[in-house]
């Protein structure tokens, strides 16, 4: 059992920012990460917030990423662009390939922009919702380093390769998915190991044999169960052809990663913003929106639930909470950070209170 320090968001922010800024990363990417990494803690998605710092820090340590490249296109026709990350941060390529494809979808209704040669972005749900506060239908992808195997196989051939929509609308159009294509995202096994627990719940992974684990160790090594068995498997090979394919870049295990450290991750994105306001009034849309959920909503609960939700509403009720009472960090992960900021002499803010994780 851990103590956990609990913070708020708004020291975490200024402190993450110092910290990537002390990492050779210019200002605006350093403030861009602590903005999109602190979302998705707050939103309770810690698997993708201030747990990816020690994995950014190692490979910049590593020399794996190149800080420096922000990339650039490579090609435009029409509503299409094809961009080159050159291996520069994850945050400030998808950053850029947002800008495009609104851009873009400004000019023609739609805007796609694929990116090659890019780094880990975090959640995808950041840049999703970037597109959909222009107005825009966002929907993002990207692949990630091999963990899963094709159905019925037993090497990884393809990541965990999330796919996520957002619409624009008050309060965020109230719907917004953000989801690995295996049962989770590989960060929550690494949040069992960091938290120190010795199972993950059954479903999740697999060993290396292919066999059903619910080890943690066994699962870090082995391979991640695909969503929905090869429904699930499909899905990630979409997303391999939609983001590697398409773009010309790294596909499958042609990608490094978070088991691969000896060469760049050459993470593949894909990026598609849909300008509603060509279907219909964006008002008329939220409104159309509005109406689905609440027909969504209305569904009795099934025995042993209280209500029908859907997509984002708990990462949003865990916002509210989080932002007004606090943003907790597991210990074992603080202390990994507090010693990465000691190196690199950037003071730690001071925790509001603690809680029994
Ligand atoms: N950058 C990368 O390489 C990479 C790779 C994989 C995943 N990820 C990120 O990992 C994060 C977590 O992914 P995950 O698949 O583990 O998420 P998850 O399983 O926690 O949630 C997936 C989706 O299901 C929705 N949901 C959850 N409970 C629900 C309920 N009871 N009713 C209706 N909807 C519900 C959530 O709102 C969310 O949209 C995402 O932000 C994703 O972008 C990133």
């Amino acid at each position: 059992m851990s103590l956990d320090p609990v913070f708020r968001a708004e020291d975490l922010r200024p402190f993450i920012r110092r910290l990537m800024a002390a990492q050779r990363i210019d200002e605006q990417t350093a403030a861009l990460m602590a903005d999109s990494l602190v979302a998705a803690h707050a939103r309770g998605v810690d698997s993708h917030g201030l747990q990816l710092v020690p994995f950014y820090s190692g490979q910049l340590d590593d020399g794996r990423v190149d800080p420096s490249k922000v990339g650039e296109p490579v090609s435009e026709n029409g509503a299409v662009m094809v961009y080159d990350g050159q291996n520069g941060l994850g945050q400030a390529v998808a950053d850029r390939c947002c800008d495009h494809a609104i851009r873009l979808a400004r000019a023609h209704g739609l805007g796609c922009v694929v990116a090659r040669e890019s780094n880990h972005f975090g959640a995808a749900a950041w840049w999703a919702q970037k597109m959909s506060a222009q107005g825009m239908i966002g929907i993002v992808m990207c692949t990630a380093s091999s963990m899963v195997a094709p159905w019925q196989g037993r090497d990884p051939r393809w990541g965990t390769n999330p796919i996520c929509c957002s619409v624009p609308g008050p309060n965020g159009g109230g719907w917004l998915l953000d989801m690995a294509t295996t049962t989770v995202a590989m960060g929550k096994i690494y949040r069992a190991n960091v938290l120190g627990k010795e199972e993950i719940p059954a479903g999740w992974a697999m060993n290396r044999a292919g066999v059903p684990t619910t080890k943690t160790q066994e699962a870090l090594w082995g391979l991640l169960m695909p969503l929905g068995g090869y429904k699930g498997s499909g899905l990630a090979f979409m997303v391999e052809m939609l983001c590697g394919v398409l773009s010309a870049g790294a596909i499958s295990t042609e990608l490094g990663g978070f088991r691969v450290k000896e060469r760049p991750f050459r993470v593949c994105q894909f990026y598609l913003a849909i300008d509603v306001s060509r279907f219909q009034p964006v008002e008329e849309f939220a409104e159309r929106m509005k109406k689905l959920i609440e027909m969504t909503k209305s569904s009795s609960p099934a025995e042993g639930y209280d209500e029908v939700l859907v997509a984002g509403e708990p990462e949003w009720r865990t916002e509210a909470i989080r932002l007004r009472d606090g943003v907790p960090v597991s210990e074992p992960l603080w202390n990994s950070i507090a010693e990465i900021a000691a190196k690199h002499g950037v003071a730690v803010p001071a925790a509001i209170s603690h809680q029994l994780a």
